[in-house]
C-alpha cells in the first residue's frame, strides 16, 4: 500500500519572489522581483536581478502577498497584475499607494488590505500576519524620495520605494490540509516566540548578512533552525550570492545542516535552486 497527499509544491525565483501552489490549484507570488532593465549607473542593481526570466515563465497567480514594498519585492508587479488580475494583498499601510500606482489596471476591490496580526480567510488558505522588521538601513525620508531607485528606475514607485522601509510584514499560511507555512522577510522582530507557538512544517527566511565567510554564515542558520521549529528551512534573498559567487550558498547550506546534524537539530536547510519546482508530499506506505 502507497498513499500520496500533495501538501505544496514551491518554486524561488529570485530575491523573495516564490511561486506556491496549493492543493486546491490556487496560486500565491510573493515579492515579485526578477528581471528588470539594466542601470548602466547603479551596477548595485544587478546583483540583484534573474537575467532571461519574464512574466510569461510564471505559470499562474491567484494572488499576490507583498513583505514589503522595496523596488527588489515589487518591481515585477505591474507585469504580473497585468497578466494575471490577481488579489494583491499588502498592508494597509502601502494599500492606498499600490491602487494610486496601478490605478489603470488594478480594480480597487482586487487590493486586499491587511494588517498586523490578523487572520485573514481566503479560498485554500488562511493568512495570519505579523510586524516584520527591516535590517537596519541609512535610507532617510528625503533622500529617498528624492529620485527614482536604482532598480526601477521608475519615478511612479518612489514613495512604495519608501513605504517599503517603513512597513514590513511577516505571514504564516495554513492551509486546508493543515500544513503551514512561514514566511519571514526580515530581523527576527519576536517571530521566534511566533515560530515556536505556531511551528511550521517549512519556514521560508531572508538571508540576514551579505557576508561571504561560510562558517559565519552557516551559524547564522542553524541559530534560525533552531527558533524555526519548522521540519525545512527554505532560504530566500540569496541571489546575492548566486551572482556574485555561484556554489557559496550550497557550501553554506551544507555545512549549516551538518552543524545542525551535529547539535541534535530536526530541521535542515534546503539549498533550493531558483525556478526548479519542488513538491512536498505526506506519503505512507506499508513496509
Ligand atoms: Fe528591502
Amino acid at each position: 500500500m502507497k498513499l500520496n497527499n500533495h501538501s505544496l509544491s514551491f518554486r524561488w525565483i529570485n530575491c523573495q519572489c516564490f511561486e506556491f501552489k496549493l492543493p486546491n490549484g490556487k496560486t500565491i507570488i510573493t515579492d515579485p522581483c526578477y528581471d528588470y532593465p539594466e542601470n548602466p549607473e547603479d551596477r548595485i542593481a544587478d546583483i540583484f536581478r534573474l537575467r532571461g526570466f519574464h512574466t510569461e515563465d510564471l505559470e499562474a497567480c491567484d494572488y499576490v502577498i507583498l513583505n514589503h514594498t522595496h523596488s527588489d519585492h515589487m518591481v515585477n508587479l505591474e507585469d504580473v497584475i497585468r497578466r494575471f488580475q490577481p488579489i494583491v494583498i499588502c498592508h494597509s499601510g502601502v494599500a492606498a499607494q499600490i491602487a494610486e500606482v496601478y490605478g489603470d489596471i488594478l480594480p480597487l476591490t482586487s487590493i486586499y488590505a491587511v494588517d498586523y496580526n490578523g487572520r485573514y480567510e481566503f479560498d485554500g488558505f488562511v493568512l495570519h500576519t505579523y510586524h516584520g522588521m527591516h535590517k537596519p538601513q541609512r535610507m532617510m525620508w528625503d533622500g529617498c524620495m528624492s529620485k527614482a531607485d536604482g532598480i526601477s528606475q521608475q519615478e511612479k514607485l518612489k514613495r512604495l520605494h519608501t513605504l517599503g522601509s517603513l512597513f514590513n510584514m511577516n505571514f504564516i499560511i495554513d492551509l486546508d490540509n493543515g500544513f503551514r507555512m512561514a514566511f519571514v522577510g526580515g530581523l527576527d522582530d519576536g517571530m521566534a516566540h511566533i515560530l515556536e507557538d505556531k511551528r511550521p512544517n517549512i519556514a521560508f527566511r531572508n538571508k540576514l548578512t551579505n557576508g561571504m565567510d561560510v562558517d559565519v554564515v552557516s551559524d547564522d542558520w542553524v541559530s534560525f533552525m533552531t527558533e524555526a521549529h519548522a521540519q525545512i528551512v527554505v532560504p530566500m534573498h540569496f541571489e546575492v550570492w548566486e551572482n556574485m559567487d555561484p556554489g557559496f550558498s550550497e557550501k553554506t547550506f551544507i555545512e549549516a545542516n551538518r552543524k545542525a546534524e551535529e547539535k541534535g537539530l530536526t530541521a535542515r536547510v534546503a539549498p533550493v535552486k531558483r525556478t526548479e519546482w519542488y513538491e512536498i508530499t505526506l506519503s505512507m506506505q506499508s513496509r
